[in-house]
């Protein structure tokens, strides 16, 4: 069981350290050097690794544009960019009013240049790992890392090795992967058996991992948060109540609770100021949900996972020991939805002019669900988390959109099939 105590930020600067940064890990507390090893997990416990400066930024110290504004709270000053950040936070009236919360914005993570929020973490990951000096980058996915480490790897000259459970990708996601260049690995299995597989190369030295398991992926999508909680507070003048999410290997979750605890360390932000992290995962890929509801430390495997939401079709999140305290600690909440209100939510969102993917709705059903089982009260202003663009998925976009209509090849035609007088 993973001890609180190793989620402190306010340690010294141990000899280990370059430049103010280093690697802690938050299962037994040991501390390593952060670029002269590939190391992904402790040494000593396997335990999760997370990185940790000398100096924690406050809001003064971020200038610029996109996830390179937050640099004082990463370990580089810029990386390879296409540029990645900077994405809207759109109101949406009628499902605010529909919900019934007193304030509903929208982050669109799907406004990225690949199209999705991976593209943080990877701007930040490929750094380092030109840092290391790596020739091959590689990853599991269910779509949207593969895209992203396809783009910003090819960007960088670097080879790039894809592993996609077969037929369970959808087809956006693995066009994207291969013009950008990837080797596609179609694994005869899902999603973890991929991270499994991949997470043996990369023990073996073959390949560099870039999946959330690699801590430095987590530091670009922890700018996720420093943008929310910057745009809300200059446009709502306050913080949100609560950040609603989409979780799968609850990368994202991890990400945004070090965001928001390096803020609380630095001042930037009060204990009382921090939103409630809410994870909504699909009823049929629930393992967080369930630890969450158990009271359990740790998440169970699910060896059969189920939903149209492939995004987060993950029995096995890898980052449960981050992410679990994320959510308890904020007093937040984890909540699974169906399929079929994941496609509701995506049709209301892109009647709002706001086209995500699947996974992407799932945090407006948990909102509306949680809403309604009174969890999320009225007075409550809150941001729900899209992660995907709706083009990443155009299967999912056709069967929740309307139906098209052959018509003749006439102006008269149409007119009479409008049945226009
Ligand atoms: N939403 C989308 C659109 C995703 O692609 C993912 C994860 C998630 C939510 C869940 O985020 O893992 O941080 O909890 N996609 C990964 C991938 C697994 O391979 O693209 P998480």
């Amino acid at each position: 069981m993973t001890s609180q105590s190793h989620f402190d930020l306010s340690g010294e600067e141990p000899t280990c350290a370059t430049e103010g940064v280093w690697l802690s890990c938050i299962a037994c507390g040991e501390e390593f050097a952060p670029f002269e090893t590939v190391r992904y997990v402790c040494d000593d416990c396997d335990g999760l690794l997370e990185v940790r400066y000398a100096d924690l930024p406050t809001w003064e110290d971020f200038d610029g544009r996109g996830v390179w504004r937050y640099d004082a709270a990463l370990p580089f000053e810029t990386g390879v960019s296409l540029p990645e950040g900077a994405t809207p936070l759109h109101d949406v009236p009628r499902l605010e009013s529909s919900i019934g919360v007193d304030r509903l914005r929208v982050k669109h993570e799907g406004m990225n240049p690949t199209g999705s929020f991976k593209d943080r973490g990877m701007t930040v990951g490929v750094r380092v790992a030109e840092q290391m000096g790596v020739e091959r980058l590689a990853c599991a996915s269910t779509g949207n890392t593969s895209a992203a480490l396809s783009a910003y790897g090819s960007r960088a000259g670097l080879e790039t090795l894809v592993l996609l459970p077969q037929g369970k990708v959808a087809a956006g996601k693995v066009a994207q992967a291969s013009l950008h260049g990837a080797r596609i690995l179609e694994v005869d299995g899902n999603f973890d058996t991929c991270l499994d597989i991949v997470g043996d190369l990369a023990e073996r030295g073959d390949v560099y991992l870039l999946n959330s398991l690699n801590p430095f992926r987590l530091e670009g999508q922890k700018t996720i948060g420093l943008e929310i909680l910057e745009q809300f507070r200059d446009e709502e003048e306050s913080y949100p109540d609560r950040i609603v999410l989409p979780v799968g290997n609850a990368g994202n979750t991890a990400a945004l609770y070090k965001c928001l605890r390096e803020l609380v360390a630095s001042s930037a932000l009060g204990d009382a100021d921090m939103p409630k992290l809410t994870g909504v995962q699909a009823e049929g890929a629930a393992p967080m949900v369930e630890a969450i509801e158990d009271g359990r430390a740790e998440t169970r495997r699910w060896d059969s996972v189920e939903t149209s939401a492939t995004a987060i079709r993950i029995g096995n999140p890898v980052n449960a020991p981050k992410a679990l305290p994320g959510i308890r600690e904020t007093g937040g909440t984890a909540v699974a939805v169906t399929d079929g209100e994941i496609k509701a939510a995506q049709r209301e969102l892109a009647r709002e002019g706001v086209g995500v993917e699947p996974a992407s709705a799932a945090s407006i059903a948990g909102l509306r669900s949680l809403r309604e089982e009174g969890v999320v009260t009225a007075d409550e202003q809150v941001v729900c988390l899209t992660t995907g663009h709706l083009l990443k998925d155009p299967e999912a976009a056709v069967e929740a959109g309307t139906e098209p209509e052959a018509v003749p090849g006439t102006t008269q035609g149409v007119r009479d099939y409008l049945e226009l007088k």
